[in-house]
């Protein structure tokens, strides 16, 4: 289990860019992946709650639930001896701040080092209950999956004065309550280059340019292991889905032609 001693902004993991190399960070949801990434030298792993889609086959992740980032967050600390380790708190988990900081608790239990939670001012009461609780957050701002249902869409955020100057907004309030890090999905790069540039802590990003602190994504994206979606951003190093089927092919010719 990876030590989850360290407190909030102390973690060499979660640094500003500066001199040095960008954060790199990837989702794993079990043990073997986090074992493998970790050994690989990934500086953050996030169990996200992209859980929903990639591992657990649901159309998007707001069905994903406690009991079930809490059982793979489990494995991934089984797996990971160095990495840090963030937790997605998934969507219903934090919809009063007593709830907040009953759900984060059960996820640092379970191994990981810090909470993500998705949203800004509107979820400030849930922030600052956590953080009470002496516990690493994480922000997400930008697009926010768990909100999908109610954008219709994926969307690119930050596009108009007034989106961007939310963000911004939230993202300086984020940090004046002592995050970690913010995760900024699918923020349009001039925005994302701009709350980097303001912030004292780190930006993660995802889809919103190469001049955040950091860069995330999900693993599967990068190894080719979902080939029915692949997002605009996401560069694809290897054809994993390939060699499964493949593979697949071939022990089946094999246990044809053998007499075992
Ligand atoms: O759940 C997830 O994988 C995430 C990343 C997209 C940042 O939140």
């Amino acid at each position: 289990m990876s030590d989850p001693s360290h407190g909030p902004n102390t973690h060499p993991a979660l640094h500003k860019r500066g001199d040095s190399a960008p954060i790199a960070a990837l989702t794993a949801y079990d043990y073997p992946t986090a074992r493998l990434l970790d050994e690989a030298g990934i500086d953050v792993l996030l169990v996200g709650d992209s859980l929903g889609m990639v591992v657990l086959g649901m159309e998007d992740t707001i069905d994903v639930t406690l009991q079930d980032m809490l059982r793979h967050t489990a494995a991934v600390a089984r797996g990971a001896k160095r990495a840090f380790i963030i937790a997605d708190l998934p969507a219903g988990s934090y919809d009063s701040a007593e709830q907040a900081r009953s759900s984060a608790k059960q996820l640092i239990d379970a191994g990981a080092h810090a909470v993500k939670l998705e949203g800004g001012a509107l979820i400030e009461d849930q922030i600052r209950a956590i953080l009470d609780a002496k516990i690493n957050v994480v922000g997400h701002l930008g697009m926010l999956p768990q909100h999908v249902r109610e954008e219709g869409r994926y969307r690119k955020k930050g596009m108009t004065k007034q989106g961007a100057a939310r963000i911004i907004s939230d993202a300086k309030l984020l940090e004046r309550l002592g995050v970690s890090a913010i995760v900024l999905e699918s923020v349009k790069k001039s925005v994302a280059a701009e709350i980097t540039e303001t912030l004292t802590i780190p930006t993660i990003g995802i889809g919103s340019g190469d001049q955040c602190d950091g860069q995330i994504r999900v693993i599967h994206d990068i190894i080719g292991l979902f080939p029915w979606f692949k997002p605009p951003f996401a560069e694809q190093f290897n054809d994993l889905a390939s060699l499964i089927s493949d593979s697949t092919k071939k022990y089946i010719e094999s246990i044809n032609k053998s007499d075992v």
